[in-house]
Order: structure tokens, then C-alpha cells, then sequence
């Protein structure tokens, strides 16, 4: 079979923007709705998708997008779709700057059984210095969270191997319920952690849950190139998603990893009308919504919240030095670099940032002809939906996803039954295993 796309649904509530809640067809209270959820993660199995998305962060302020002022907490989120889903994966956002990596791996495991082999985990370093404040400790500079990051990783899939896959044997008649020769204390002393093991759960069918990353600075894409099973990425050009997908792919191979096993997924919002125009109209409405503090302060969260109203909007972007440098490193420097060599004034980067002129607005075909050519191109592996206003993602499903079925780049069927199966992922074997894990 030819290589298939792969598709994620991004779960933003009410909306991935500062006025997709004012849409007219919009629910206010979508981000702490479990039955818009629902909603959401079976269209998403009725369209054959591999996965459900759940971002997070640990820090709002009254500037923050809607979505993140009021929404649920990823785990939890997903434990509940996951009794109501049979097939698609469930990807939660964990900081490893701001949680404890045995809690964080029983968590994950005890997601990775109630979904029957279908646990994802998005490791970030959580780029706001105000989570600091939410935890009672001091914000790690941006390279040593890669670090923390780097051991925690570790202790986690340590953890997750405490218990081989056939330890448990329930021997009733001689009263052994595990076998000890398979049961392994991780004993982990490191430069960060202290954790002796063994995890109280054993793995799931899937092994162990995927690894997500979304790092961009050196230090990060070097993490994601090692570790992450998917990479999910915000750029906005195909020029720019096809060098960092060659970028990440070329890292992954210097590592001895197969390139093909690292799927690179940039996010997409697609607007889509019967006509181009219809779709451009639609594009228009949304911005109009926007104000122009609206774009200042979605543009300032990258700089750690930075306050950009004190320049005027209209005069080059201003040079504010390395201000907010240890939030998104990697995001700020492109920005930056794009703004001087476009010369774009305040207002641009801003939109730019906020509501880009992306590819993915037009006909159902249009959309799809993008998506194939962004796919066979070397720009992507395959996509994280997001909605750009409410009923976006249903629209999407019902008139995309079958142009992509029909020209033979998406699945008809689901025909395995894990996330990593779906994925085209090995199971990997127990570390402590002498047989092979089928
Ligand atoms: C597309 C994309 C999505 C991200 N999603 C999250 C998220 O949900 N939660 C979070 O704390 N950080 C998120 N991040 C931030 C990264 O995990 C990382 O902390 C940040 O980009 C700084 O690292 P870098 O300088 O290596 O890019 C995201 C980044 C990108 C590019």
C-alpha cells in the first residue's frame, strides 16, 4: 500500500483564536463541554482519523486566548473519551518542567489501558515563566528544561517497562499472582530525579504510549529528532514546513533512527466554502473580528506576555533585544528573523502571527490539493486539524477527508487495533524481555 497521511483533530473548545467564539454558530461554553467533545472525537472516528489533540499550558492571564481561560485539564479530558472511542489516539500535553515524571508514567499508563492501547503524551517544557508562579519554584532557563526534559523521558519509559507483559500470571491454584523474576526496580538516581520504581501498572497492549514533541530552537528540534514518534509543528509556508521537516528527518537519521518512523504533522485550520470566494469571504469575516490588541497580545505570549501596545503598529518591528527569550525560543527567533528580512511594520508580524494568509482556505478540492502536495512534497507526514469556527472540523470530515480517501491517501477503515498500530509504529519490546513482543 502506498504511505498513507496520517490526521490528527486538534481539540480547542471554543476555537484555536481570539474570535472564534463570536462566530455565530459558536457554543461559549464548548471548552468545558464534555458533550461538544463527544461530538468532536466520534466525528473524528467516523472520519477515520488517528488521533485527538489536547494542548495545555500552566499559566493565563487576562490576555490569553478564550480557550485557555476556562478548559479542561488533558487527561482527564481524554480518560472520558476514551469509553467513548474505539479507535482514535489520545495525545495529552504534559510539562516535564512541572510534574513528576512516577506520577506522570502512571497516569499515562493507567490512560494507555482504559483506551485499550491508544495513549499519546505531548512532551513539553512549558515555555511561560508564570507557570513558575502556579508551582511554587523558579522557572528553569529554556536549555536546562530540555535537560530535565531529557532525564525525565528517561525515568518515564523506565518505569513504564517495572512490569513485563506476561508478569501477571494468576496462577489460582498455586496462589502466584506474578511472577518476581519479572518485576524490575528502576533504582533512577540522576542529576534531577530520584525514583526507585517499580510503576504500580503494567503496560498496555500498545507497549508504550507515543511520544509527541513540538520543540523548534536547536536544543529542542535535537530532543524532538531523539525521542518523538510525532512532531507537531505551527508553520505557516510550505517552504518553511519543508525545511524543517528535512531538517528533522536528516537529525533523526544521523541518530540511527529510520526517518519514516518520525512523522512530522504541522497544524492546520481550514476554512472551507463552495467556491474560493465563499472560503476568502469567510477567511475576511474572522479577521475583521479581530482588534488589533487582539493580535498584540496573541503575539506578546510568545515573548513570554511581553506588552507590544507601547510601539506604534505602523513603524518596523521593534528591536526589543532577547526580552521573552527563554519562553519560545525557537518560534521568536523565526519571527524575528522573518519581520527584518520581509520589513514588516508591528501590525504584520502580529497578523502573521494571529491570522495568517494560510494555503488551506478554499473548495473542499482545493484544500485537499494542498494537503496532497504539502504530503508529497516533503513538507508533512500528515496534519493536526484545528477549527477555525465552529462546525469547521464536521465540514472538514464530510467534504475533505473523502476527496483524500478517494485519491488513496487516507484510510478507509481502521484495520489495527492501537494507536502505534494505526500510526505504522513498532510495539517496542520490554527492555527486560527475552522474547519478542508480537
Ligand atoms: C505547534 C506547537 C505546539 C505547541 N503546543 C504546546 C502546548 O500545548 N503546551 C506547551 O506548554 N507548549 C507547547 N508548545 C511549546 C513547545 O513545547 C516549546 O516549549 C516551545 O516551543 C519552546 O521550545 P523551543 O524554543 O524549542 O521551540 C508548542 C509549540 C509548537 C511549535
Amino acid at each position: 500500500m502506498t504511505k498513507q497521511l496520517k490526521l490528527g483533530l486538534g481539540l480547542t473548545g471554543v476555537g484555536a483564536s481570539h474570535v472564534a467564539w463570536r462566530r455565530p454558530q459558536a457554543n461559549i461554553k464548548a471548552s468545558v463541554d464534555i458533550d461538544h467533545y463527544i461530538h468532536q472525537a466520534q466525528k473524528a472516528e467516523l472520519g477515520k482519523f488517528d488521533l485527538l489533540f489536547v494542548a495545555d499550558g500552566l499559566f493565563i492571564n487576562e490576555k490569553s486566548l478564550p480557550h485557555f481561560l476556562n478548559r479542561f485539564e488533558p487527561l482527564t479530558i481524554l480518560s472520558a473519551l476514551a469509553t467513548v472511542t474505539k479507535h482514535v489516539g489520545l495525545v495529552a500535553t504534559i510539562s516535564t518542567s512541572y510534574s513528576e515524571p512516577f506520577t506522570i508514567s502512571r497516569q499515562l499508563a493507567s490512560l494507555d489501558h482504559i483506551s485499550k492501547g491508544r495513549a499519546g503524551w505531548n512532551v513539553v517544557t512549558s515555555p511561560l515563566e508564570g507557570s513558575a508562579l502556579n508551582y511554587g519554584k523558579a522557572h528553569p532557563e529554556h536549555d536546562d528544561r530540555y535537560h530535565i526534559a531529557e532525564e525525565y523521558l528517561k525515568v518515564v519509559k523506565g518505569l513504564w517497562d517495572s512490569w513485563e507483559d506476561d508478569a501477571f500470571i494468576g496462577d489460582k491454584e498455586n496462589g502466584v499472582f506474578f511472577d518476581q523474576g519479572k518485576l524490575h526496580t528502576l533504582n533512577h538516581k540522576g542529576e534531577y530525579f530520584s525514583v526507585r520504581g517499580p510503576l504500580n501498572i503494567s503496560r498496555s497492549r500498545q507497549g508504550q504510549p507515543v511520544i509527541f514533541q513540538a520543540g523548534t530552537s536547536s536544543i529542542g528540534r535535537k530532543f524532538a529528532s531523539a525521542h518523538a514518534d510525532c512532531i507537531f509543528t505551527n508553520l505557516v509556508s510550505i517552504e518553511n514546513a519543508r525545511d524543517y521537516y528535512q531538517d528533522l528527518k536528516k537529525q533523526a537519521s544521523e541518530l540511527g533512527r529510520d526517518p519514516e518512523s518520525l512523522s512530522i504533522l504541522p497544524s492546520i485550520q481550514p476554512i472551507l466554502g463552495n467556491t474560493q470566494e465563499e472560503a476568502d469571504a469567510k477567511f475576511h469575516e474572522i479577521g475583521n473580528l479581530l482588534s488589533p490588541e487582539d493580535t498584540l497580545n496573541y503575539l506578546g505570549r510568545f515573548f513570554d506576555h511581553y506588552d507590544f501596545a507601547q510601539f506604534p503598529l505602523d513603524q518596523p518591528f521593534p528591536d526589543i533585544g532577547d526580552i521573552g527569550s527563554n519562553a519560545f525560543k525557537g518560534g521568536q527567533e523565526r519571527l524575528k528573523r522573518e519581520a527584518k528580512e520581509n520589513g514588516w511594520t508591528l501590525r504584520e508580524v502580529a497578523l502573521q502571527v494571529t491570522h495568517p494568509r494560510h494555503p488551506f482556505i478554499g473548495t473542499p478540492e482545493k484544500v485537499a490539493d494542498e494537503i496532497q502536495k504539502w504530503f508529497e512534497t516533503g513538507a508533512a507526514d500528515g496534519f493536526i486539524v484545528g477549527e477555525s469556527e465552529a462546525g469547521a472540523f464536521d465540514e472538514f470530515v464530510d467534504l475533505v477527508v473523502p476527496i483524500l480517501q478517494q485519491r488513496g491517501l487516507f484510510r478507509t477503515e481502521y484495520d489495527k487495533d492501537t494507536f502505534r498500530g494505526n500510526l505504522g509504529l513498532p510495539i517496542p519490546q520490554n527492555r527486560y524481555s527475552q522474547t519478542e513482543t508480537v
